[in-house]
């Protein structure tokens, strides 16, 4: 059984309901330098955007508003996916925060309840903390609570400005401050709560007085102020929850520390991370007690992996399910299922739709996709199997291809219980090999097999007797003959004897001869000509 991450658990929020949480997310993000918007960009794995939308939604407030600007397409179209309960209110022209929230207000009924306003950029702010600004809100009973947090470069950000008995004056731009109000270190992360009067007419008299011009949300707690209302502040201890990413380099830095959590919670769970720095798991990924992780180790989405078993090194999974002691080794595997006990790789590839069964081996460059494979079924070397079913306990030679795909139609193929497919053969779907049957190595089967049958179909070897005497005289080969006391008698020394008279080659309607008897010890060669090499001198 999967244990919990000892991630904080998302908390739902009780007492009177937020009106509305409005997520302002208009912004160019320029920095990112990207034709895709900076909001679906990805933290482990997920938008910015949907853990801003997941936060807000954690609340349960009446409305959430997402103020869309910049690459609305792209954002609308994402939230329509991830989030249809959201309203999304357009603003044509970026005028600044406090313009943004007006637009907002502008969509929405007339609140009576708090109104929270979020970024959509600020992904490791948690729900937990918006429910504790909110309480903090409450209990202080004040008509502004901003968030806030100090930190050590405090450059760019605006600056609370406290008074006498540490309420809160007024939050002043990096832009706009004056020399001894930047030495502040406590900094607006942007998100606050308002008592919704005051916000209506705070943004009722904002101007672009300022340095940008534009109309600052942050200038509602001045007004505020003035109109003898209180602000108070809620300092998180945790910077990282009021941190934005504003480009690329910001945004690997929260994903490493996001991940840094993540692997945290599990090895304090029970979980070996043998190294932190290159293994790499989702928020939505379930690991169980002693569950190994070698480095290189990236679980994504849906995956989830049972008690006492080991994923690397180099291993990429995503959605895959690994049950109890199984070994996934240099392995990529997405949409599949890998059973108690059974292993895979070193070199694997799992398509979407392979189940490997319980003590299953999938190997070394093996591909799979739409496999189904047995409990105690080994596919170890050097396979494609698409489209096929194996049975429990049979066996998979090195080199064996499930042709699936005419060019046309794929079909599937259908191994039996404990039966044997030799080395380097095709089965060319739609094929049935029953129970307890086999394949003898370097057969291409197009036609089912019974149970208990051995199909082969192959051409038979022949040996031609004094061939390297006669056509590689003088070759270190001819030497070694020589020495080993090989006949030079047969044959002429012209070609036309060098086909063996009692080894004919099967025409080809016999490609699958299906026989009744063991094959003989010698029976594995590829059909074609007497020459082991292409070298077209002699032709
Ligand atoms: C803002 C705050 C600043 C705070 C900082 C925290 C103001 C005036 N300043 O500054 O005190 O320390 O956030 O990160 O509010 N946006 C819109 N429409 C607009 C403008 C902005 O939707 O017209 C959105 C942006 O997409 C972004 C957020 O609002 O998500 C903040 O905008 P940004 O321009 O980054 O504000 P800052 O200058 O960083
Ligand atoms: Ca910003």
């Amino acid at each position: 059984m999967p244990v919990s991450s000892g991630l904080p658990p998302t908390s739902t929020f009780e007492g009177e309901p937020v009106s509305a949480v409005v997520i302002l997310a208009a912004g160019e993000g320029k920095r990112m330098r990207s034709s895709r918007s900076k909001l679906l960009h990805e933290i482990a794995g997920r938008s910015m955007l949907s853990y801003a939308v997941d936060a807000a939604a954690a609340l349960q407030p009446e409305h959430v508003v997402v103020v869309v600007g910049h690459l609305r397409e792209q954002v609308e179209a994402h939230l329509a996916e991830i989030a249809p309960h959201v309203t999304t209110v357009v603003q044509t022209e970026q005028r600044g925060t406090g313009h943004a929230v007006q637009v907002a207000l502008a969509a929405l009924p007339d609140l009576t309840g708090d109104v929270l306003v979020t970024y959509g950029d600020v992904p490791m702010l948690t729900a937990d903390t918006l429910v504790a600004l909110v309480a903090d809100h409450r209990g202080a009973r004040t008509s502004v609570s901003v968030l806030t947090a100090r930190v050590d470069d405090p450059t760019g950000y605006g600056r609370i400005v406290r008074g006498a008995g540490d309420d809160v004056l007024a939050i002043v731009e990096d832009r706009d401050a004056s020399e001894e109000q930047r030495g502040i270190d406590e900094i607006n992360s942007g998100i606050y709560v308002f008592e919704p009067q005051t916000l209506r007419e705070g943004l009722a008299q904002l101007r672009p007085t300022n340095d940008q011009g534009e109309l600052y949300l942050t200038d509602v707690v001045a007004l505020a102020r003035e109109a003898g209302r209180t602000v108070s502040a809620y300092a998180t201890a945790d910077a990282w929850q009021t941190e934005g990413v504003n480009d690329r380099v910001q945004l690997a830095r929260m994903n490493a520390e996001v991940n840094r959590r993540t692997l945290e919670a599990w090895m304090r769970a029970g979980v070996t991370v043998v190294d932190p720095a290159t293994t790499w798991v989702h928020a939505s990924v379930d690991l169980a007690e002693d569950v190994t992780l070698l480095p290189g180790t990236s679980l994504e989405g849906a995956t989830s992996v049972a008690a006492g078993a080991t994923i690397g090194p180099d291993t990429t999974l995503v959605d895959v399910e690994v049950g109890e002691g199984a070994t996934v080794v240099r392995a990529h595997g997405s949409l599949a299922v890998i059973g108690a006990g059974a292993s895979v790789g070193p070199y694997a590839y799992l398509r979407p739709g392979t189940v490997l069964g319980e003590r299953g081996k999938i190997g070394t460059f093996v591909e799979t996709k739409n496999a189904s494979i047995g409990a105690g079924t080994k596919v170890p070397h050097l396979t494609y199997a698409g489209d096929v079913e194996i049975g429990e306990d049979a066996n998979i030679g090195a080199g064996v291809i499930f042709a699936n795909y005419d060019g046309v139609t794929k079909s599937r193929t259908r191994v039996g219980r404990a039966s044997f497919v030799g080395s380097d053969s095709t089965l060319v779907a739609p094929v049935v090999v029953a129970d307890g049957a086999y394949v003898g190595a370097g057969s291409t089967v197009t036609g089912d097999v019974g149970a208990g049958e051995l199909a082969v179909s192959r051409g038979r070897q022949r040996n031609v007797a004094g061939w390297v005497a006669r056509k590689r005289a003088g070759t270190k080969t001819a030497a070694a003959a020589e020495a080993a006391g090989a006949s030079l008698a047969a044959g002429a020394g012209d070609g036309s004897a060098d086909v063996a008279p009692d080894a004919p080659v099967p025409p080809p309607e016999q490609a699958q001869d299906v026989v009744h008897a063991p094959l003989t010890d010698q029976a594995v060669v590829p059909p074609g000509p007497d020459r082991p090499n292409t070298d077209e001198r002699e032709s």
